[in-house]
């Protein structure tokens, strides 16, 4: 679990709301909704998992830097629902927000990122929900990312239950930059100095640059 990677707004001001009590009105359905998300990110976890090994195997190399996860808390999820205006419940939750369940794939190269995301479709088991592609359209502000939302089944006891995720696959010099504009984001309630918006899209701007520079020479390298 990375702390780090919950990047939402509001979150502090549903904090001691008594709004995220009813989340948990029914302590039991709240329980099992997580436990579904828990288990949906360690099925894609290892699925994840499986793939890079198997590239180390054929190929002698890893596709994938690291793998982060989370689940997103209850005052989080509260927020996102009133945000919607839709009603505060695990299965108004569990309908309405497609990143409960969020799985961040941080990949050595921009093809590796094309790969993976191709690799996890290909499996029969995962049903694209939507695909948002932030790094051949980037954000306003330089963020670049490859989103999907899926969902995948989880075999519970008695029964399957079809659960969403947010899989955000990224290179690690995408990462870096969302990393640090995640901090600034944070501070934003401080005063930002003017400019800091055109810096950071500026820094983006050459990270990719950079990005695309060590795609070629990480071919040349692997023609050898
Ligand atoms: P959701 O239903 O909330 O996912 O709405 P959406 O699909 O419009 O949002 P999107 O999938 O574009 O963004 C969701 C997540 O992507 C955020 O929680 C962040 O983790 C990440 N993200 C999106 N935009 C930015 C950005 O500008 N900077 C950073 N650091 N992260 C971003
Ligand atoms: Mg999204």
């Amino acid at each position: 679990m990375n702390k780090n990677a919950e990047y939402l707004t509001g979150e502090k001001a549903a904090a001691g709301s008594n709004q995220a009590l009813k989340l948990f009105e029914d302590y039991r359905e709240y329980a099992e909704m997580e436990h579904l998300y828990n288990a949906a990110i360690r099925q894609l976890t290892i699925k994840f998992e499986i793939l890079n090994d198997e590239f180390k195997v054929k190929y002698e190399r890893s596709p994938i830097h690291h793998i982060e996860s989370r689940v997103k808390t209850a005052a989080s999820i509260v927020n996102k629902l009133l945000l919607r205006g839709a009603e505060i419940s695990p299965a108004s939750a569990r309908e309405n927000i497609n990143d409960i369940a969020g799985v961040r794939v941080v990949c050595c190269y921009i093809d590796d990122v094309y790969s993976v995301a191709d690799m996890l479709l290909r499996q029969s088991d995962i049903r694209l929900l939507r695909e948002q592609d932030y790094i051949k359209e980037p954000n306003y502000n330089g963020y670049r990312s490859l989103h999907l939302d899926i969902e995948l089944p989880i075999y519970l006891s008695e029964r399957t239950e079809m659960v969403k995720a947010e899989v955000q696959i990224r290179t690690v010099a995408m990462d870096f930059w969302a990393s640090l504009e995640h901090d600034l984001r944070y501070k934003s309630d401080r005063e930002i100095p003017p400019g800091i918006g055109s810096q950071m899209l500026s820094c983006a701007n050459e990270i990719a640059a950079i990005d695309r520079q060590m795609q070629q020479i990480a071919k040349q390298i692997q023609a050898i």
